[in-house]
């Protein structure tokens, strides 16, 4: 059997790192019967710090083919991604293509992959918000309508599926992918310490006073932030207020670690946001950080503010309280209502000014949905050689 597996973005790579060890540990064991194994990169994400460094942290081997696509609009970027892929699905002609998550890279190669008459399976499938102005949202209804084998994290994208008159004959639900890289990497994450993650990877445009500052305050509580999805970062308006409540009400109360994404980073300076944001004395602006050390600030935050769907997850199992700055969350089953961690503050100030002031007096909660256990990839390895069509 020949696999091609697609990665394009940095939320891709901790859920395709299991599945390249669990072909592994397969060929491994089956001498006569091996699987033939091809990793293309699209190459949406290509700074270090958005790809490389995710690469050897969780020791994914290098791509075969990188696409080399890019930044660049929707269109373009998935049009690049369909013409160059298409190359690939000819010269090699896989049995399978696999796909994960929900980026630009999931859909372009998905249609790609059908178009070439080739089997796809989609891992992480049955995710819904609901909300259509969402560009992920349209990358996995794309996907799941055109994939043969759909698995699922949890019984809720099971049913989402089922809702749409998906056959039940190509889902199965396998767990949670991502979750297999957690379950692998938390010890390695344990033993870093916050003061060396704050000092490498602070901005440099920061003096050495200022880094001995940020790293003693953070010696007790701290909160963690992420931002970058358009619908927060791209229009001033909401930007500038949920930075104004962040540098005015949060830093007075605690300190906020903050690794930046790019786009982020972009937007501030064109909103002519940067300066207040630097200037913040106990806001400790950091790059995008690599697997581990995420997860060690994760693992020791008093609370998240993110609008990642993956932080909601690993917020769900590692208990930290987790204000999810969206109105609507395609992993509902990461919700308070239904154990998990998160609550969904939107953007609205006065909603999360009261969630942030319930929140700081919760305990961690740790929570571990059905078959979040370690063990997907091998779920998922085995749904695609048992596949009958
Ligand atoms: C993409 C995914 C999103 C995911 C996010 C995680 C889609 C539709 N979106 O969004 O689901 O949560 O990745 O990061 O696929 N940039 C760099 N260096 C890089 C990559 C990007 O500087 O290596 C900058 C560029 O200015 C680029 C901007 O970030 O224009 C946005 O990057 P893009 O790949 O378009 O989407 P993300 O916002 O990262």
């Amino acid at each position: 059997m020949k696999i091609i597996s697609v990665v394009g973005a940095r939320p891709n790579f901790m859920k395709i790192a299991p599945f390249i060890r669990a072909i592994e540990e397969y060929n491994n064991k089956n001498q006569k019967e091996k699987i033939e194994h091809l990793l293309v990169h699209t190459g949406q994400h290509y700074d270090a710090r958005m790809s490389d460094n995710f690469f050897e942290a969780l020791g994914i081997p290098d791509a075969d083919i990188n696409l080399e696509v890019g930044s660049g609009s929707h269109a373009y970027q998935v049009g690049q991604t369909m013409i160059k892929f298409e190359k690939v699905l000819k010269e090699h002609k896989p049995d399978w293509v696999i796909v994960v998550g929900d980026v630009n890279a999931t859909l372009a190669c998905s249609v790609t992959t059908k178009k070439e008459n080739i089997k796809c399976c989609h891992i992480e499938a049955g995710l819904r918000s609901g909300d259509m102005r969402m560009p992920e949202e349209i990358n996995r209804l794309v996907t799941d309508r055109l994939s043969d084998l759909l698995l699922t994290p949890d019984r809720l994208s099971t049913q989402n599926l089922l809702n749409e008159s998906v056959p039940e004959s190509r889902i199965k639900f396998v767990g949670n992918i991502m979750i297999d890289t957690l379950e692998v990497n938390h010890k390695i994450a344990d033993s870093l310490h916050i003061s060396q993650i704050i000092r490498e990877n602070l901005f440099e445009n920061m003096g050495i006073n200022d880094i001995q500052n940020k790293i003693q305050q953070v010696k007790g509580n701290f909160a963690l932030m992420t931002l970058h999805r358009p619908s927060n970062v791209d229009s001033k308006e909401i930007l500038e207020s949920l930075i104004s409540f962040i540098c005015d009400e949060v830093t007075n109360r605690m300190p906020v670690i903050w690794p930046i994404h790019p786009r982020t980073t972009n937007k501030l300076k064109e909103f002519g946001l940067w300066k207040k944001v630097i200037n913040t004395p106990d806001l400790i602006l950091l790059h995008p950080l690599g697997y581990h050390e995420m997860l060690k600030f994760n693992m020791s935050a008093k609370v998240m503010l993110t609008d990642s769907g993956g932080l909601q997850e690993e917020c769900c199992v590692l208990g930290t309280p987790c204000l999810t700055l969206r109105w609507n969350t395609e992993r509902p089953i990461t919700l308070r209502e239904n154990g998990g961690a998160s609550v969904l503050v939107g953007n609205n100030i006065d909603l999360l000014r009261k969630e942030f002031n319930e929140t700081l007096i919760l305990e961690r909660k740790p929570k571990r949905p059905e078959l979040w256990d370690g063990h997907t990839a091998e779920r998922c390895l085995d749904a695609i050689i048992s596949f009958k069509e």
